[in-house]
């Protein structure tokens, strides 16, 4: 099985990437592949809402020149996306929403002269979030438009690590992020019902 996995936390040493380092340790520990990708050393500008790529149903199809193309690529060749972010006023940070909005419309090929497919349906997809608040104020805003942006999409939503900024990483939260990576691998082997 193969992950790909969005970091978009800023910070390489914040809570955001200590939880992922056990996540993805724990993953390949127990055999699956990982494409790790930092979202804040990539090129990644906003969607201009062109439509170009809603005609092209057999690639990404955005005329802007940047590093999408090859996360577009990545993605596609990923059985499981994981979203990673620190909450920014409760919603994702900067650079991953810039990415939702083009991978929404690059993969999604519903608003053209003729009804197009989704490229990315059936692909699982979770979420690990870091915030300040407890959890079920600060990354509730940012599950449910995941979830809706899942649906949308024809992703299967697998779920959310959250965990709250308490001025360092516990070891329980350590323990649960391995426990997260071991829920998910089963998850991602199986396939949605037709
Ligand atoms: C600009 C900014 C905005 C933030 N907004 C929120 C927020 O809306 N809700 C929340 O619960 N925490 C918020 N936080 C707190 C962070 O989500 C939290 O500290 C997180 O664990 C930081 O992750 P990192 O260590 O990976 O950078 C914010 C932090 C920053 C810097």
């Amino acid at each position: 099985m193969k992950f790909c996995i969005l970091m978009a936390s800023p910070r390489p040493q914040g809570n955001t990437a200590t939880i992922l380092a056990s996540f993805r340790e724990e993953l390949e520990e127990w055999g699956s592949s990982v494409d790790y990708i930092s979202l804040y050393k990539k090129k990644i500008k906003p969607c201009i809402g062109c439509r170009v790529c809603q005609n092209i149903f057999d690639g990404f199809g955005c005329p802007q020149n940047d590093d999408m193309q090859s996360i577009f690529n990545q993605v596609l060749q990923s059985d499981c996306l994981v979203l990673a972010t620190p909450i920014y006023s409760w919603y994702c940070t900067p650079p991953l929403k810039a990415a939702l909005d083009r991978l929404v419309f690059g993969m999604n090929k519903y608003y053209g002269k003729k009804k197009g497919p989704s490229l990315w349906a059936k692909k699982k997809c979770a979420l690990i979030v870091t915030c300040g608040y407890k959890v079920e104020y600060g990354a509730d805003l940012f599950e449910q438009g995941m979830i809706r942006y899942c649906k949308h999409s024809q992703l299967d939503y697998l779920g959310m690590l959250a965990v709250r900024d308490k001025g360092k990483v516990t070891a329980e939260d350590i323990s649960r992020a391995k426990e997260f990576a071991r829920k998910l691998i089963p998850l991602t082997r199986c396939r949605v019902q037709e």
